[in-house]
């Protein structure tokens, strides 16, 4: 671990910070003792052998492990500096501001439109012409527009996986979201989507912090800035994605990246 992260107190830009940030699963430790900090505008790789926690870290971020009975943290997880686990924390706006893409994309069966329109519905009214606005821009900093502007009433699952998948982008988009957390979100898509979303990730880097699981190593040298790896629920090496390819601290990296396990 580097020294910066030892401190208490996170770094100044960092968006997400953990401090000895641990996740149970009833008595079972799935994250042990996580000091890490992702910076704004960055893209940070997750990596590390099925089971060793990394959707677990990733789920804490907007508390999606909430919804699973018995699930339980110690320590700190912090978005800008403000604890996620506090108790008076509003769950509904921290998962406003930390958007989510999941492996499988997960269009509602509604339309184009409507799928990309849904959250910002749910924040209250707002004119016709706002709306197709924020569903033209979303859309468009999906790389999407293209493809379904002459179908935006058409059902949304009508369009192909990785069309479907830079919709639940844009979906993800259209709230505005300050993090954006993707979980594997290629490992369902052929080569060119899979391209395509890679482009997109560096597309948004700069204006988004994103976090990306991957088990693709090519993927996670080629889009993001830093990498974590995890190896059974702790955090073994954490640094920049060229270092961390190219000369790791740690044995087990090494081995890892090498296709020794995992
Ligand atoms: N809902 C759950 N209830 C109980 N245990 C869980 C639950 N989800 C995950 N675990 C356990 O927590 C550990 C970490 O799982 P997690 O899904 O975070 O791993 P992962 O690194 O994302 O793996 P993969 O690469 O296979 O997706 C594993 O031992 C897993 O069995
Ligand atoms: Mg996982």
């Amino acid at each position: 671990m580097d020294n910066k992260t030892q401190d208490n107190t996170p770094q100044s830009n960092a968006v997400v910070s953990a401090r000895d940030f641990c996740v149970y699963y009833g008595t079972h430790k799935a994250v042990k003792n996580i000091n890490v900090d992702f910076a704004r505008g960055k893209v940070t790789a997750i990596i590390g052998p099925s089971g060793c926690g990394k959707s677990t870290f990733l789920r804490c971020i907007n508390r999606m492990n909430d919804l699973v009975d018995g699930c339980t943290t110690s320590g700190k997880l912090m978005l800008n500096g403000v604890d996620i686990y506090h108790k008076r924390l509003d769950v509904t706006e921290l998962r406003r501001r930390v958007g989510m893409v999941f492996q499988r994309p997960n269009p509602f069966p509604k339309s184009i439109y409507d799928n990309v329109a849904f959250g910002v519905r749910l924040k209250g009214r707002i004119a016709r012409s706002d709306l197709d606005e924020i569903v033209e821009k979303s859309l468009r900093g999906a790389a999407l527009w293209e493809e379904v502007k002459d179908r935006l009433s058409s059902s949304a699952l009508g369009l192909s996986g990785g069309q479907q998948q830079r919709l639940c982008i844009a979906r993800a988009l259209a709230i505005r979201p300050e993090v954006l957390l993707m979980d594997e979100p290629c490992s369902a898509l052929d080569p060119k989507s899979t391209a395509r979303i890679e482009d997109l990730i560096a597309e948004l880097s700069g204006k988004y912090t994103i976090a990306i699981v991957t088990h693709n190593m090519q993927q996670a040298s080629r889009v993001s800035d830093n990498t974590a790896f995890f190896y059974e629920g702790n955090l073994i090496e954490f640094g920049e994605t060229a270092k961390i390819f190219t000369n790791p601290k740690k044995q087990e990296t090494n081995d890892y990246i090498t296709g020794r396990f995992g």
